[in-house]
């Protein structure tokens, strides 16, 4: 089954994401073989907001991480913004990381020893952006997230929302066109998934193109386009699915 775009259809853009019959099988050939993605084709136009759900297990973290260049299929193509990433060195692949995809892992992965400011600046790269600015451009995110009365807390000391709005502050530091978050709200009570919502909503309305992963059918609701993932299928949300 294929996820098409309506944006896409007669458009001369160059889709953000186009996945084209992409596979993931872990541990092939041993008993624990698990073929976590079935010929998946995804495509997804710059601006889009698009929501994937599905059950647990499904598949949906495994394509978020090949989407994230995080891991590699074992068939079929991933072209990120018209390149295709197989054909990339680790070198190249890791500039497009830093500057196309923002990642928002499942569960928060925040350094526990640093500060909201050391956590939000850490894709920056010590080498490559001097102290000032670093500190600097981690404000200006965490601010952004309405975080800017919390710099210097470390995660141990923020509530679960705050916590996640430091880990979107993180994967925005580089300004990428692309944010991947992976059960963003999984963690946080209603009001305050409808806050990092309304962040995400926010963030497309500025022209980034967002995916989000989620369990859950209000959350999904706010997407401008629902996908779903079953047994490492993708398709769009049928009118059943959405009622459900
Ligand atoms: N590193 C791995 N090695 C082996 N099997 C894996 C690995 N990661 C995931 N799997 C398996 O692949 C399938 C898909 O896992 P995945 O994490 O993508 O599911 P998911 O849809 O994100 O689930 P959840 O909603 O619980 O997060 C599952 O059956 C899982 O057990
Ligand atoms: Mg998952």
């Amino acid at each position: 089954m294929s996820a098409q775009s309506p944006k896409a259809a007669g458009a001369a853009v160059t889709p953000v994401i186009e996945t084209r019959g992409l596979r993931k099988v872990y541990s092939p050939g041993t008993e624990a073989e698990v073929v976590a993605l079935r010929d998946v084709d995804l495509t997804v136009m710059p601006g889009e907001f698009l929501a994937i759900m599905g059950p647990s297990g499904s598949g949906k973290s495994t394509l978020m991480n090949l989407i994230g260049c995080l891991d590699t299929p074992s068939g079929g193509q991933y072209l990120c913004d018209g390149v295709d990433v197989s054909t990339l060195d680790a070198e190249a692949l890791a500039v497009l990381r830093r500057e196309k995809i923002g990642f928002v892992f499942q569960g928060f992965h925040l350094l526990p020893r640093m500060t909201a400011l050391e956590n939000g600046a850490m894709p920056l790269g010590y080498a490559r952006v001097p102290p000032a600015e670093r500190r600097e451009r981690a404000r200006a995110a965490l601010e952004a997230v309405g975080l800017g009365a919390r710099l210097h807390h470390r995660p141990n000391e923020l509530s679960g929302g705050q916590q996640q709005r430091v880990a979107i502050a993180r994967a925005l530091i580089n300004d990428p066109p692309v944010l991947l978050a992976d059960e963003p709200t999984g963690a946080l009570d209603s009001r305050t998934g409808e806050e990092i919502l309304a962040l995400f909503k926010r963030l497309r309305d500025e022209g980034h193109t967002v995916v989000l992963i989620t369990h859950d059918a209000h959350v999904a609701a706010h997407a401008d386009r629902i996908c779903v993932m079953r047994d490492g299928q993708l398709h769009e949300a049928t009118h059943e699915e959405l009622k459900a």
